[in-house]
């Protein structure tokens, strides 16, 4: 049996209500839209941005809570349940979750593009409170689950991730007032590390090994091989967020080795899922899915050789912008435009009792199609932008990134409409 009979299988029960999941996916959908217009109107600092606040800063927690963060916790709220075959306890602290984290982060953002401490701090407090919460609810939905070892694992790395981010983010909103870190560089870095590489990193490689199968109904790839790609990712984390705190130039190295090594052994398990898969014809979203997959090395070996002063002035910043953008950002939206239609069609009537055919229809979207093209346009300009430091060309990237923010955000407006009862 396939995956993707297991995982559906058990699908139907353990739905969570349309509004839990779907609330988060619209404010994704709509930060996605904010975090490009911020980028726009930051675009002449965004080019050699390297941390400290101002909009530049608030683009990126835009960009890494309002779209990456909120799409994981909605995304994992309904397919830990539906992949582990443990129900979720109850729905009240999923809206908790929602109304601490999103109010939270948009008064963090406030506080960041404005540079005002007194609303940054008590924001990183409600902002963290709410992802606490969100990591209770992981941990104990990952202990009552033992029947996926591998994504299991890939589940309580990310837990972990995010609490040191978490920690790290408040240090670093409380150090802007009042100036106690050793280092604030450097936490910034192990920050970026714990929370692009870590959080969103393991949960991006954890999540590969149920959708990936289940897209290309195939079956899920080896446990031995996929172990030792989870035991090189995680020790490229540990070694790269000790290697940004002592400011080491070789652990940071090392762990950048590791990490491309760990990288390659789950692109080879990726590209076996794809070859025995039974479904060849996978669509646009796996053309977005084969570039981050692309950008995940690339973003490696730009931060080795920006490591080394050889990406030019801007080799940090043109780092961050590909893990953010070109691999985080480019996955999420390739999985999130698959998941959304195939919960969507969880909620209407099967095409047998005279529903439509939801997920195809949706899948062939013109929006994605505008989406698509634009997130590849505006990602290619942006990094000529970065390496020429040019003001004028960020600007045109960050309008061609919006307009195709707007595009899926449309996608997404279109896929609720269809799945809310009209009377
Ligand atoms: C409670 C949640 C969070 C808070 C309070 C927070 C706070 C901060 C603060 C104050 C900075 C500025 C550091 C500086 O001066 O440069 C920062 C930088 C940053 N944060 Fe967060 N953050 C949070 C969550 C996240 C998450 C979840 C991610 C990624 C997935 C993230 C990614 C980044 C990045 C990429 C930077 C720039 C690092 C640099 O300056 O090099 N943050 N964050």
């Amino acid at each position: 049996m396939t995956l993707a009979a297991s995982f559906l299988g058990g699908a139907k029960s353990r739905l969570l209500p349309r509004s839990i999941p779907f609330r988060f996916f619209a404010a994704a959908a709509s930060f996605h839209v904010l975090a490009w217009l911020v980028l726009l109107v930051s675009a002449g600092e965004a080019t050699r941005f390297r941390g400290g606040l101002g909009p530049a800063l608030a683009a990126v927690h835009l960009l890494t809570l309002g779209v990456l963060v909120t799409t994981a916790i909605g995304a994992s709220v309904q397919l830990l349940p539906v992949a582990t075959r443990r129900t979720m306890h109850a729905v009240w602290p999923i809206k908790l979750i929602f109304w601490l984290t999103v109010p939270g982060l948009m008064a963090l953002v406030v506080g960041m593009y404005e540079a005002k401490t007194g609303i940054l701090v008590p924001a990183s407090a409600a902002t963290a409170g709410g992802l606490l919460l969100f990591c209770g609810l992981l941990a104990d939905n990952l202990r009552r689950a033992g029947s996926l070892p591998v994504v299991g694992a890939y589940g309580w790395a990310a837990l972990v991730m995010l609490v040191l981010v978490i920690a790290f983010g408040v240090a670093l909103s409380l150090d802007e007032e009042r100036g106690f870190l050793p280092d604030h560089g450097a936490g910034a870095l192990a920050h970026l590390i714990l929370g692009g590489f870590g959080f969103m990193g393991m949960l991006a490689l954890g999540f590969s090994h149920v959708l990936i199968p289940m897209f290309a109904l195939a079956s899920a790839p080896a446990k031995r091989p996929s172990l030792a790609s989870f035991v090189a990712a995680s020790t490229a984390l540990v070694l790269g967020t000790l290697g940004a705190l002592a400011g080491s130039r070789s652990l940071l190295t090392v762990a950048a080795l590791v990490g491309l090594g760990a990288a390659a052994l789950h692109l080879w398990l990726m590209h076996r899922v794809l070859k025995t898969g039974m479904r060849k014809r996978l669509g646009l979203s796996f053309v977005l899915i084969r570039a981050a997959w692309i950008m995940l090395p690339v973003t490696l070996v730009t931060g080795l050789v920006a490591l080394y002063g050889l990406a030019g002035d801007n080799g940090g910043t043109l780092f961050g912008f590909l893990l953010l953008f070109g691999w985080l950002l480019t996955f999420l939206v390739a999985i999130l435009q698959r998941i959304m239609p195939f919960l969507a069609s969880m909620f209407v009537a099967p095409q047998a009792m005279g529903g439509s055919p939801i997920v195809s229809e949706l899948a062939n979207a013109r929006s994605l199609r505008i989406h698509a093209v634009c997130h590849g346009v505006a990602c290619a300009v942006l990094v000529v932008a970065i390496l020429l430091e040019n003001a004028t060309l960020a600007r045109l990237g960050s309008a061609v990134g919006l307009i195709g923010a707007i595009a899926f955000a449309w996608f997404t407006a279109d896929a609720i409409r269809r799945i809310w009862p009209t009377s």
